[in-house]
C-alpha cells in the first residue's frame, strides 16, 4: 500500500509560519480548511507546536491521530510519542495503509523544524499563502519552482481589521 505524505501549511509572503510559538495570524476558514484535510489521518507534529495545539484547544487535535516527535523522554496521554521523524513517519504510515479513512494519507503539521526535516519526502503541500509579510520566529524552507508544481489556488479577500488576504494552492512535487 503507497501511503502519501503531505504537508499542510500556512505562511506570509516571506515564507513566515509563526511567532512566539503560535500563528501570526487568525483567519477561521483556515483553521477550518486545515481541519478538513486533516481528519482521519494521522497528523505529525513537533512538541512546540503540539504544546500551542493543546494551549488552545486544551487537548490534542480530535479524530486524528496525533504523533509528536520529541527528544524527550515523555509520555502524553492520547498521543504517539517518537523520538526521530524517521520513526514518526514510519508509524503514521502503517496507520494509514490499514485505515482507508485516511485516505492512505499522512500529514506533515509542523512546525518549522519538522516542515524542514521532512520536506525532502514530503510527496504534497497543502499551501495556505498569506498575502502579508510578517516579522516571526517560525519559518518555511524554500519551495522552490524547480520541485514543485503549483495547482488550484484560489483567492480570498481580506477581513477589515481581522485578517490579511490569503489564498489556497495545492503543490505536488513534480
Ligand atoms: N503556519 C502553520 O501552518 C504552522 C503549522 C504548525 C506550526 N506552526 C508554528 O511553528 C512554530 C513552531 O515551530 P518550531 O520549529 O519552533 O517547533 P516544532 O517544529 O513544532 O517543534 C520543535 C521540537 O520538536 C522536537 N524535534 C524536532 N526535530 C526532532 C528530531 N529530529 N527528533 C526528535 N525531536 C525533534 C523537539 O522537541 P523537544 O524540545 O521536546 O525535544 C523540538 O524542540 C509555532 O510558532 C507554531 O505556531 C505554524
Amino acid at each position: 500500500m503507497t501511503v502519501t505524505i503531505s504537508a499542510v501549511v500556512a505562511m506570509s509572503e516571506n515564507n513566515c509560519i509563526g511567532k512566539n510559538n503560535d500563528l501570526p495570524w487568525h483567519i477561521p476558514a483556515d483553521l477550518k480548511r486545515f481541519k478538513s484535510l486533516t481528519t482521519g489521518k494521522p497528523v505529525i507534529m513537533g512538541r512546540k507546536t503540539f504544546d500551542s495545539i493543546f494551549e488552545r484547544l486544551g487537548k490534542p487535535l480530535p479524530n486524528r491521530t496525533n504523533i509528536v516527535v520529541t527528544r524527550q523522554n515523555i509520555q502524553i496521554p492520547g498521543v504517539i510519542v517518537c523520538h526521530d521523524i524517521e520513526s514518526a513517519v514510519e508509524q503514521a504510515s502503517a496507520i494509514a495503509a490499514r485505515d482507508e479513512d485516511s485516505g492512505n494519507e499522512i500529514i506533515i503539521g509542523g512546525g518549522a523544524e519538522i516542515y524542514k526535516q521532512a520536506l525532502p519526502f514530503t510527496d504534497n503541500i497543502y499551501l495556505t499563502r498569506v498575502h502579508q509579510d510578517v516579522d516571526g520566529d517560525a519559518w518555511f524552507p524554500e519551495i522552490k519552482d524547480t520541485e514543485w508544481q503549483i495547482a488550484d489556488t484560489a483567492e480570498f479577500d481580506a477581513a477589515d481589521g481581522q485578517h490579511p488576504a490569503y489564498s489556497y494552492s495545492s503543490l505536488s512535487r513534480k
